[in-house]
């Protein structure tokens, strides 16, 4: 099977990374690290699996357009198929998303449409809600809008902080971006308008 080059973006500590790397997906091929954050933990993980690490901070850029300009001239050097956001806290604009339309996916931790954005499981307990969960999705130029390819459901108990409430949502995380990314690499994803389906 001819692997899939995925280049996976992290600003932060990298679990979903780790997930990734540990899910040992035939038909993907990590090829590179991304990360806007110098300090990412991620970029560690990454080092670790002998993987190459891409640093592009977003600070010293003057604009979102200058900084994904430098994203896309970072990619050319890797013959990139898929990009993975895990965690990584940047808006993209349609200039970048519309360079790699339907190769882009997102891990969000909640329902979508529910609680897009920050904070998502504080957002959850907040409202009240007795079930979260979490949503992988093709990223297109809205903000956690994109088509959905897979979802998973955690229930939230009376006594749930967002701290407990984020490990459950963890879990299932860890448990099903691998799987999309698998997905996606052995081509079994069709878009049509808003619905993906699986083959
Ligand atoms: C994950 O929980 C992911 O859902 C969230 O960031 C965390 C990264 O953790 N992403 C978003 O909130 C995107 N809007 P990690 O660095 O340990 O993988």
């Amino acid at each position: 099977m001819n692997k899939k080059n995925v280049a996976v973006f992290v600003s932060g500590s990298g679990t979903n990374l780790q997930s990734i790397i540990d899910a040992n997906i035939e038909s993907a091929n990590i090829a590179v690290v991304l990360s806007n954050k110098p300090e990412a933990y991620a970029l560690e993980r990454a080092l670790n699996h002998a993987i190459p690490v891409e640093v592009v901070d977003h600070k010293e850029y003057e604009s979102r357009e200058a900084f994904e300009a430098e994203l896309i001239e970072r990619l050319k050097n890797y013959n990139i198929d898929l990009i993975v956001l895990a965690g990584f806290m940047r808006i993209l604009t349609s200039y970048f998303v519309n360079n790699y339309k339907h190769r882009i996916i997102n891990l969000h931790p909640a329902l979508l449409p529910s609680f897009p954005g920050m904070h998502s499981a504080k957002q959850a307990i907040d409202y009240g809600v007795k079930f979260t969960g979490v949503t992988i999705h093709f990223v297109d130029d809205g903000v956690d809008t994109g088509p959905i390819i897979i979802q998973s459901v955690v229930p939230v108990d009376d006594e749930d902080t967002e701290e407990t409430l984020l490990n459950k949502i963890h879990a299932e995380e860890h448990r099903i971006f691998p799987e999309a990314v698998r997905l996606f690499c052995e081509d079994r994803l069709s878009i049509n308008g808003r619905c993906v389906s699986i083959k």
